[in-house]
């Protein structure tokens, strides 16, 4: 395979399917195991970039799963709390659930620690989070993440739903950049 350029940057090959559908198996299997008893759990694919992780993931359930997809918007308050983070697209309920986020990559944590305390003020009854990527040289948050597909180091990916400004999402493999 070669390298690939979007817009002003070179990418080369990093990971390819067969790796990611390896990483999906073993996640399925121990996701399988762990939510089976939960009374219809919630998966929220947050949009844009887990689209296809989730649709790999979700085929590989064998159990009752409710499926939803969110986006994050956020914007700089009028209160001197600075920036909020809003949910859009829930409109699945919460409350006394079990919720199953499923992100792309955690990369810093910010956003899925905003998203956990978001959908904390909903009282749900435990929350899950499965990311397919995580940069662990990045990660300085306490939040514990359930399900880790691969850690990568702390480079900028793209392909398999990642994206670098709107290209790059549909490629099958995952590309990083070229120094
Ligand atoms: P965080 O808030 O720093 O954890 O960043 C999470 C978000 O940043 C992800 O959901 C991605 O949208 C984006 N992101 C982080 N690293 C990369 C990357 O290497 N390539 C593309 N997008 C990334
Ligand atoms: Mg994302």
């Amino acid at each position: 395979m070669n390298t690939i350029r979007l817009h002003d940057k070179q990418f080369k090959p990093f990971i390819f399917q067969n790796q990611i559908n390896k990483a999906i198996d073993i996640l399925a299997e121990q996701m399988n195991k762990e939510l089976k008893e939960e009374p219809l759990p919630l998966f929220l694919c947050v949009l844009n970039g887990a689209f296809m992780f989730t649709a790999d993931l979700v085929r590989k359930m064998d159990f009752e799963l409710e499926l939803s997809f969110i986006k994050l918007s956020s914007y700089c308050g009028t209160q001197s709390t600075g920036e909020v983070s809003e949910i859009i697209g829930l409109n699945a309920s919460v409350e006394g659930r079990t919720v199953v986020v499923i992100e792309d990559i955690v990369d810093t944590g910010i956003t899925i620690e905003k998203l956990v305390e978001t959908l904390e003020k909903q009282h749900p009854k435990q929350i899950k989070i499965c990311t397919l990527l995580l940069k662990p040289d990045q990660y300085k948050k306490s939040l514990h993440l359930d399900y880790v597909g691969l850690k990568i180091p702390n480079a900028f990916i793209v392909g398999y739903g990642l994206d670098y400004n709107s290209y790059g999402r549909q490629l099958p493999d995952i590309y990083v950049i070229e120094p």
